[in-house]
């Protein structure tokens, strides 16, 4: 069932909700992160290699699909898998995404609800002064205060569902459409100012060596590569199949996407500038072993370092306003992913979509809420050795690891062996000119490229190797 009001975006809405859809907190909070763990320029050059020739001819694939079909991810299977072999059993491929998108969600949103609480931490500290004592106990406090307070972690996760609902219940043109058509260039201008600043930093000749020097490279920092790829790019789960549904047909798909890669590329390129311009610039006996903890670096030691430094107090709660807004525009893709399929497949208006599915993500990002010290046993449970300890590590080593890399090689080998030839190079021609011999490329990297690629990958996960 095809709701006949489905909604379009305009181009620039297109590509300004896609790359809200990709910009988040995989870019400002993993990425950095990641990159410094694997010693910079290195894994920056893995990255580039893995959004190129794995990322872009998947993201295709999924906006493809979606504007083809008119569908969200259950429906657009379900539609091109008609006379194929396999059938109906590739619509598993969407549910597989619909799935992911409520899990992504229910964890992300109390990782966003941090950043809400620290726009507030941080306004109190610049207006009421910032004490050497307090910087002392950020570690403490944030541990031992925030996330073990069951309270606070549910309220914040609950805000900022309220947040993404408010947003979704909207609509595709007057919610989505809107908000990151207002969210995004003011992000975008936040962060343009925050990377100027930062090239004054004594810290960004560092900074920027440590980014752009090769070293040598090794096979985990190409495997955390193509995992950020996914996370980041939000491939594997039709949130892009989804957003490709109201894209409208006067738009070109490639350019779309190059569009999006790149921009998406670019965010993360520039947060990990500032970031580094700012680790840099505090000597390396007073800012520690600032990376002990991918989540202690965004909320506790970030926080002392801008108070460091000139300009700090006004810089601080502005930065994590972006981080705010960057999180916000992908939950409102994740949220949208899933009640677009209870609009499509089961006919529910959009008001009853949304606040039926956004309360069930909110009860099941509860136990994610809880498992950060609040409860004891939901901290501490470890199912998969690998995921780590504690039930929202699970959820996002199941989602990131597992639902991600297989969602993204079933829709390779979808798009690039079940699809008629004729039927994507129409698509993707469509808004756009003629294509032969770059759609023959394409074809022929989901074909093999992108499966070997990510084969490689699950054969490295089931090895042992994690991407969190
Ligand atoms: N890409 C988003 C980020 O970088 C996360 C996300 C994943 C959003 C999957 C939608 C779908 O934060």
């Amino acid at each position: 069932m095809v709701s006949a009001n489905r909604g379009t975006f305009s181009r620039l809405g297109f590509v300004l909700a896609a790359a809200g859809c990709a910009i988040g907190l995989g870019n400002i909070w993993k990425f950095p992160y990641r990159t410094y763990e694997h010693g910079g320029g290195t894994f920056v050059l893995v990255y580039l290699g893995a959004v190129i020739l794995i990322g872009a001819p998947i993201m295709a694939a999924e906006i493809l699909m979606g504007r083809r079909t008119q569908q969200s991810p259950v429906g657009a299977f379900l539609d091109l898998a008609k006379g194929i072999t396999g059938g109906k059993l590739w619509s598993l491929v969407g549910w597989l995404g619909v799935a992911a998108g409520f899990m992504i969600l229910s964890y992300y949103s109390v990782v966003a609800g941090w950043t809400v609480f620290y726009v507030g931490k941080c306004l109190s500290w610049s207006i009421g002064g910032f004490a050497p004592e307090q910087a002392a106990a950020l570690e403490t406090d944030f541990v031992q205060g925030f996330l073990q307070s069951g309270t606070m972690q549910i309220s914040f996760h609950g805000l900022f569902m309220l947040a993404t609902m408010g947003t979704v219940v909207l609509g595709v043109q007057a919610g989505i459409e809107r908000v990151n058509k207002i969210l995004m260039p003011i992000l975008f201008i936040i962060l343009t100012f925050m990377v100027i600043a930062a090239c004054f930093a004594p810290g960004f000749g560092e900074a920027m060596s440590f980014l752009f020097h090769l070293g040598p490279v090794d096979a985990s920092a190409i495997l955390d590569g193509v995992g950020q790829a996914f996370f980041s790019l939000s491939l594997g789960m039709g949130a892009m199949i989804t957003y490709g549904s109201y894209l409208s047909r006067e738009d070109s798909i490639p350019r779309a996407t190059v569009m999006v890669c790149g921009l998406d590329t670019l965010i993360a390129l520039m947060a990990s500038v500032v970031m580094f311009s700012i680790i840099f610039t505090v000597p390396v006996a007073e800012r520690g072993d600032t990376f002990s903890d991918s989540a202690i670096i965004l909320f506790t030691t970030l926080p002392r370092l801008f108070y460091g430094l000139p300009g700090g107090a006004i810089m601080s709660p502005v930065f994590y306003l972006l981080v705010v807004f960057a999180a916000l525009t992908s939950t409102i893709s994740l949220l949208e992913v899933v009640v677009a399929y209870f609009i499509d497949r089961l006919g529910w208006s959009r008001r009853k979509a949304t606040s039926i599915v956004g309360a069930g993500i909110f009860a099941l990002g509860v136990p994610s809420a809880l498992s950060l010290g609040a409860n004891e046993t939901l901290s501490t449970m470890k199912p998969i050795e690998a995921a780590g300890a504690g039930f929202f590590s699970l959820f996002d080593y199941l989602a990131t690891n597992w639902m991600l890399p297989v969602g993204g090689l079933l829709i390779a080998i979808f798009a690039g062996w079940f699809l008629k030839s004729h039927l994507t190079r129409d698509e993707l021609e469509q808004g756009h000119g003629p294509l032969a011999t770059p759609h023959r490329i394409w074809q022929w990297s989901l074909r093999v490229v992108v499966p070997a690629a990510i084969i490689w990958v699950i054969a490295a996960v089931i090895g042992g190797k994690t991407f969190t």
